[in-house]
């Protein structure tokens, strides 16, 4: 099929979607360690690295359907993160149902997870052999990231106190770089010019920080039914939020009642201390601000690719969809 530029970013999640409902992940011998695959995949899920990958793809070269398998592959990979970062996390519930170690048991997740991880290795390499090599060595490189990114995200949970720069460094690898890697594989199936390619890259970077605030932010003032995962993670857990960073940066009495807060054991009463400290600080305007300067820098990116303004505005309504996300 020969489409023209798309543009609308349903058609993008929806094409996605429909390539994820056919994929055969059924075996009569190995359910146990297929379904598991099936279930993390189609439960939903906003499917954002696949639409960036399609959208690019479709912005540089017209070619979306080339980018389906690729765009299945980067999708598998985010599961498979999400599989083990439940354990991870001990996060029982995502999308609004038990998580694979819940509903199963935390071999399984780490089995299935395995899983994933190759079968997103083998839709990544379904492109022309004249592309193979950087699409793979991008690919590999971000997965290393993400590893890199989670490993610091675990250490700061038993460090008191975390700068706002080691929180970006954190957010760049644990999030950011999947995000740069599926728009510059689109760029690179779309045929771009190395140097967007690595606009494009920049581009996703960027607006997964975004995306990782503002993920922080609903882990604490976030609807549970909406956002599908439970209110107060993140507090319970002691994970280096920026919520949590930037606050304690800010330093005075508020600081110091939330770094007595953070020492409570884990519960509800430790969920509504901690938030109404935020609220007394201000903190959900501070991190809507940070949301909406990492998304300036993911459309001035855009801004230094070739791209024409039409092409550009399926992008920045991209970034609108997700800084006003409630999910
Ligand atoms: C969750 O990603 C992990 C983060 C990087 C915050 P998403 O919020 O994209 O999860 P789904 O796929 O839409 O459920
Ligand atoms: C997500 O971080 C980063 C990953 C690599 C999965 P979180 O731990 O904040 O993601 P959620 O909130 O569980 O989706
Ligand atoms: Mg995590
Ligand atoms: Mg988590
Ligand atoms: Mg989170």
């Amino acid at each position: 099929m020969n489409y023209a530029f798309m543009k609308r970013l349903s058609d993008y999640s929806a094409m996605a979607e429909s390539a994820i409902r056919n994929l055969d992940l059924s075996s009569d011998k190995f359910d146990a360690l297929y379904s598991p695959v099936a279930y993390g995949m189609q439960a939903g899920g906003k499917r954002l690295r696949p639409t960036l990958l399609l959208m690019t793809a479709d912005a540089f070269g017209n070619c979306p359907d080339k980018a389906i398998d690729p765009a299945v592959g980067i999708e598998m990979f985010h599961n498979f993160t999400l599989l083990h970062d439940d354990v991870m996390d001990k996060s029982d519930t995502r999308r609004g149902r038990p998580t694979v170690h819940s509903k199963w048991d935390e071999n399984t997740a780490i089995l299935s997870g395995d899983t994933m991880l190759t079968l997103a290795t083998k839709k990544i390499a379904e492109v022309e052999d004249a592309i193979l090599r950087p699409v793979l060595d991008t690919f590999n490189d971000q997965a290393l990231r993400v590893y890199e990114g989670q490993r610091l995200d675990m250490d700061f949970e038993n460090m008191t106190e975390v700068d706002l720069d080691s929180y970006i460094e954190m957010i760049k690898l644990k999030t950011g770089a999947l995000l740069g890697a599926s728009a510059k594989i689109g760029a690179l199936i779309g045929g771009a010019s190395l140097e967007d390619a690595e606009k494009m890259y920049e581009f996703g970077m960027m607006l997964g920080m975004a995306f990782q605030i503002e993920d922080d932010y609903l882990d604490t003032f976030g609807n549970a039914d909406t956002f599908g995962k439970p209110i107060g993670g993140d507090i319970n857990n002691n994970k280096k939020t920026f919520l949590l960073v930037k606050a304690i940066a800010t330093a005075g009495s508020n600081a110091e009642a939330l770094k007595a807060a953070m020492k409570m054991p884990a519960g509800a009463t430790k969920v509504k201390t901690v938030t109404r400290i935020y609220e007394t600080m201000g903190m959900p305007s501070v991190s809507k601000a940070e949301v909406a300067a990492y998304s300036s820098k993911a459309l001035a990116a855009i801004k230094k690719t070739s791209l024409s303004d039409e092409r550009r505005e399926a992008f920045r309504k991209l970034i609108d969809k997700l800084i006003n996300r409630s999910k």
